[in-house]
């Protein structure tokens, strides 16, 4: 039985995460490149770095996720959210492989993907969660996984239609996959942790999920190019 008192802190450490992803929202449509999805009229280079990145960081998610509920179980702590990260791990599963056959169709292949230059946005951010799986408050990768999963929810499909309708890039129509089940599938995703958050009264883990929120609103943004960027995806 919760007492009142933990009942109000859960709903103000849920208020404030909410106030994170909603953050990161802002703070992607903010950057030129995303502005440009959003409208559909994002080029070819620019779209091509989105996926690469997005490619470089996504391909780690299911044993980011995987490890920290495994670590969360060996700790002895919380088997509901260890059951929940590994399940998202699962839900992971294969999404690199989207980004992958979306790249092909736009003449990217898998050898010049892989070969490509990780952004230091992608290196802080798998840096960043690689570490709190395995060595920090493992609970903390379901903070990024919430508002990286808000994002999606907001505007993965809206990219992928308005890419639809409006983009010229040859082939783009079968190069959305990636964006289209994000937006498809993401809702659901968000809805399910919020039940579950709404039953963590632990500080330190309510803490932890909350700064790994920040850490994406800071970092995430930054896969985008900077305005302006001309050089070729492809090089290093
Ligand atoms: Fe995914
Ligand atoms: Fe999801």
């Amino acid at each position: 039985m919760q007492t009142q008192t933990e009942k109000q802190t859960g709903t103000q450490w849920l208020a404030v995460l909410d106030e994170e992803a909603r953050g990161l929202v802002a703070a992607v449509d903010a950057r030129p490149d995303a502005r440009r999805l959003l409208e559909g009229t994002l080029g070819a280079a620019g779209y091509i770095h989105y996926l690469i990145q997005t490619y470089h960081y996504a391909r780690w998610s299911t044993p980011i996720l995987a490890e920290a509920g495994h670590r969360l179980n060996r700790l002895g702590r919380h088997p509901e959210l260890a059951a929940l990260l590994i399940q998202k791990g699962e839900e992971e599963r294969g999404h690199d492989r989207w980004l992958l056959s979306d790249l092909k169709n736009l003449g990217c292949s898998e050898e010049q993907v892989e070969a490509a230059a990780r952004s230091p946005a992608v290196e802080a951010y798998t840096g960043w969660n690689f570490f709190t799986s395995r060595a920090g408050v493992p609970t903390a990768v379901l903070g990024t996984a919430y508002v990286l999963e808000y994002l999606s929810q907001t505007r993965a499909g809206v990219w992928a239609e308005r890419l639809k309708a409006v983009s010229t890039i040859p082939n783009i129509h079968k190069s959305v996959t990636f964006l289209r089940s994000h937006g498809a599938l993401d809702g659901d995703h968000v809805a399910e942790m919020q039940r579950i958050f709404e039953r963590l009264t632990d500080p330190e883990d309510q803490e932890a999920i909350l700064f790994s929120a920040r850490v994406a609103r800071s970092v995430y943004p930054r896969i985008f190019r900077e305005d302006g960027a001309t050089r070729h995806p492809l090089t290093r």
